[in-house]
């Protein structure tokens, strides 16, 4: 029951992670261009600052809720006198996981207050680099997290 729990806290995570990003690259961008830099880098500050204090929950929740089900799992083999070796799958999700966790935290951390401060200054040039640069980091992201899918379910 535990790890039912533990396993349907981690999927909703990752859909809320996951979807955001394809949201935001993929709908909201296009629909943002169209607006005038005040408006759109405003507009981007105030989407992004919501978006990044959910995914600080998502984020952590994968993990917590990732390590907890490898523990129960490497615990019970242990229990019933087995050893405990983690699946292959698992092991490239676990690893592609912390990375983009790492890389969130830099995200949410460096580049959007570098973003938030350029755009409270109404320096909209340089608004808008650092926006260009923060989209990069949450593409890189974004396939990482497809990438992750991908093995998870495609490589058998
Ligand atoms: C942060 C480190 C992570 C750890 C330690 C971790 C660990 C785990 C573990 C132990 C399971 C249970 C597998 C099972 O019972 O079959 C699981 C399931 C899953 N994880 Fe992760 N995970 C992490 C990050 C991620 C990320 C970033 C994604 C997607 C981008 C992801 C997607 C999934 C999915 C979709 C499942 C459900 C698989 C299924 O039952 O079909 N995980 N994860």
């Amino acid at each position: 029951m535990l790890y039912a729990l533990l396993k349907t806290v981690h999927v909703l995570s990752i859909i809320l992670w996951l979807g955001g990003m394809i949201f935001a690259h993929f709908f909201l961008r296009p629909a943002l261009a169209t607006l005038a830099p005040p408006e759109r880098l405003h507009l981007a500050n105030a989407v992004l600052g919501r978006f990044f204090a959910a995914v600080l929950w998502a984020a952590s929740l994968t993990l917590v809720s990732g390590v907890w089900m490898i523990g129960r799992v490497a615990k019970a083999s242990v229990q019933s006198g087995g050893s405990f070796s983690m699946p292959l799958t698992w092991t490239v999700m676990a690893s592609l996981g912390v990375l983009m966790v790492a890389l969130f935290g830099h995200i949410r951390f460096v580049l959007y207050p570098r973003f938030g401060a350029a755009v409270a200054a109404g320096d909209w040039a340089q608004a808008a680099d650092r926006l260009a640069r923060l989209r990069q980091w949450v593409g890189i992201n974004l396939v990482l997290g497809l990438c992750i899918i991908g093995v998870l379910y495609l490589a058998h």
